[in-house]
């Protein structure tokens, strides 16, 4: 099967993306693996012909609004994100109607509809830094709370949340991770924005996927409790044999992440199936917010 992939990505002029949560078979694969910032990155700049997003569907959506010449994959249609659906383009029309003229921060974890709407883009690689990048003094940055909390409790800014959460991070309590702290006192505790505020008040570090992975990669300590999506521990232990990983709670999985399989990959290429393809009057606001958060990440 990977034999297969790899022959069709070539004769397709394909790139293979895949978030970190991915599974390990999916990763292993792939012509880069990431966090969402660093494969929105890839996605703009790539001059392959087709795009195999193995994540979610917000994220080949967002290769569709940076690269509309190029055919986006996603190989399960059914792979979506619970935090992106927990936002929509009219319940953010009314907030905005409601809330005092102000620039909206959306996090790439939503629909290109929601994104249109937007000022401007953030993931939780670059959060602080584009909450501080607007002039104004006061933000709604949606719809993830915990994020929207942790750079608020970064800048000075006066942030407006929406009530969205990711239900993978919102698994891991405060006694969950005390737990984990104490069963390995000697390990390292990172956690990921998309945690609860009394998490991340714990935690040694907060971080994207990446961020972690850099992190345990240059740190000199040897064990980290690894507060995010288990999936991480793949590339995490790949990378660092010589150290160890702990989830911090085995119950941080997400389904939709799970969903593509080899043979996903191998039958989308094959039939060309699971086009993702933003409509132009959508795409270009959403480009709009897409390419002001690059144009500070690159
Ligand atoms: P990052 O990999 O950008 O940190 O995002 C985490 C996530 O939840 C993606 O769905
Ligand atoms: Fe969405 Fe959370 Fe899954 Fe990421 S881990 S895709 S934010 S539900």
């Amino acid at each position: 099967m990977q034999a297969k992939i790899r022959a069709l990505l070539k004769e397709k002029n394909a790139i293979m993306l895949a978030h970190n949560y991915q599974p390990p078979e999916i990763q292993d694969l792939a012509d880069l693996c990431g966090d969402s910032l660093e494969l929105s990155i890839r996605a703009a700049d790539t001059d392959a012909d087709v795009i195999v997003f193995c994540g979610v569907h917000f994220m080949a959506e967002t290769a569709s609004i940076l690269s509309p010449d190029k055919i986006v994959l996603l190989p399960r249609h059914d792979a979506g994100c619970l935090m992106a659906d927990m936002i929509s383009a009219e319940s953010l029309e009314a907030r905005k109607a409601a809330l005092p003229p102000m620039p909206v921060v959306t996090y790439v974890n939503s629909t290109a509809e929601v994104k249109a709407l937007s000022t401007i883009c953030c993931t939780s690689a670059n959060v602080v830094k584009v909450v501080n990048s607007l002039p104004e003094k006061e933000m709604l940055l949606a719809p993830d709370r915990n994020l929207a909390m942790y750079a608020a409790s970064k800048t000075d800014k006066t942030i407006h949340v929406w009530d969205g959460y990711c239900p993978t991070h919102e698994w891991l309590t405060a006694a969950d991770a005390a737990k984990a702290k104490a069963d390995y006192p000697e390990a390292i505790f990172m956690a990921h924005p998309e945690c609860r505020p009394e998490v991340l008040a714990l935690a040694d570090v907060v971080e994207s996927t990446s961020g972690m992975l850099r992190f345990a990669h240059q740190s000199t300590h040897q064990a980290f409790i690894v507060g995010t999506e288990t999936g991480l521990l793949h590339p995490l232990r790949k990378q660092n044999p010589d150290k160890t990983f702990y989830p911090a709670s085995e119950k941080m999985i997400c389904r939709n992440m799970k969903r593509i399989g080899l043979s996903d990959v191998a039958a989308c290429l094959e039939k060309m199936t699971g086009v993702v393809k933003v409509p132009e009057n959508t795409r270009l606001p959403a480009l709009a917010a897409v390419t002001r958060m690059l144009d500070l990440s690159r």
